[in-house]
C-alpha cells in the first residue's frame, strides 16, 4: 500500500528544492554577467585619478619648469591678476571647476585637513575620514558610497604627497598655511573624486 500524502509532500518538497536551486543559479549568473558588464566605481575613479595626476605632472614638468628654466614666465598664485601662469595645484583645481560647470554631477578637487585656504578643507565626515586615512596609510586610496544632496555617489580620496622640496617650502612659508612642518614625502592632502551612481 503506498502512502500517497507522503509521496505528495516528498514530490512537492523535491520540486520546491529544484526550483529554488535553479533560481539561485540564474540569479548568480545574472549578477555575474552584470558585474562583468559594468565598470566598478572604484576602477572608474582610478582611471580618472590617473588622468588628473598625469595632467598635473605633465603641466609641472613640461610647462611650469620649462617656462621657469627659459625665463619666460613663473607660476604664481595670483596668476589672474599678475604676469604668470597658475600653480600646479591651481591648475588642477581650475580643471575641477570647469568640469563642475558641466552639470555631470561628477567632481574632483584637491583638499587637505590643513589647507592654505579653508575652501580646500574637508566638507563632510567622509572626506575628513578619507583625508585622515590616506595620511596614515598612503599605500591605498580611501573609497566608499556616500549620499550627497539626496543622490548616491562613490567618493574616493587619493593621497597627495610632497614629491618635491618646492611643495614643502611653499606650503610651510605661505602666510595663510596653518601647518609649517611639512617634509618631503609627507602626505599633504588628497585628491577627492566624486562619481554619481544614480545616473538618470
Ligand atoms: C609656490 C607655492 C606652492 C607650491 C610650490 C605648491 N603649492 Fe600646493 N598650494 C599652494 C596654494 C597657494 C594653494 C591653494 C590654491 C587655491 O586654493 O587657489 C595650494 C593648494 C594645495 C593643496 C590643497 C589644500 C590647500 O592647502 O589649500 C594641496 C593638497 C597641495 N597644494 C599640495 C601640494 C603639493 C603636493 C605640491 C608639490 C607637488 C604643492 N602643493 C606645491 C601653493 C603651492
Amino acid at each position: 500500500m503506498t502512502n500517497k500524502p507522503l509521496l505528495w509532500v516528498l514530490g512537492g518538497g523535491a520540486f520546491a528544492f529544484v526550483a529554488v536551486v535553479a533560481y539561485w543559479i540564474f540569479a548568480l549568473t545574472l549578477a555575474n554577467h552584470m558585474k562583468s558588464d559594468l565598470l566598478p566605481p572604484d576602477k572608474a575613479a582610478s582611471y580618472i585619478h590617473a588622468v588628473i595626476e598625469a595632467n598635473r605632472t605633465n603641466y609641472t614638468e613640461n610647462v611650469v619648469d620649462k617656462l621657469h628654466k627659459t625665463g619666460l614666465a613663473e607660476a604664481v598664485e595670483h596668476w589672474r591678476d599678475e604676469k604668470g601662469v597658475p600653480l600646479p595645484a591651481q591648475f588642477l583645481l581650475e580643471s575641477g571647476r570647469l568640469v563642475a560647470q558641466k552639470d555631470l554631477k561628477f567632481t574632483f578637487r584637491l583638499a587637505s585637513m590643513t589647507p592654505i585656504y579653508v575652501w580646500n578643507g574637508a566638507t563632510t565626515d567622509f572626506e575628513r575620514k578619507g583625508l585622515e586615512a590616506v595620511a596614515q596609510d598612503p599605500s591605498k586610496p580611501f573609497g566608499g558610497f556616500v549620499r550627497l544632496d539626496g543622490g548616491r555617489y562613490y567618493q574616493t580620496v587619493y593621497p597627495d604627497r610632497a614629491v618635491a622640496q618646492t611643495c614643502v617650502t611653499c606650503h610651510n612659508e605661505h602666510p595663510n598655511s596653518p601647518r609649517r612642518d611639512f617634509k618631503v614625502g609627507d602626505v599633504m592632502g588628497g585628491i577627492i573624486i566624486t562619481i554619481p551612481i544614480d545616473i538618470p
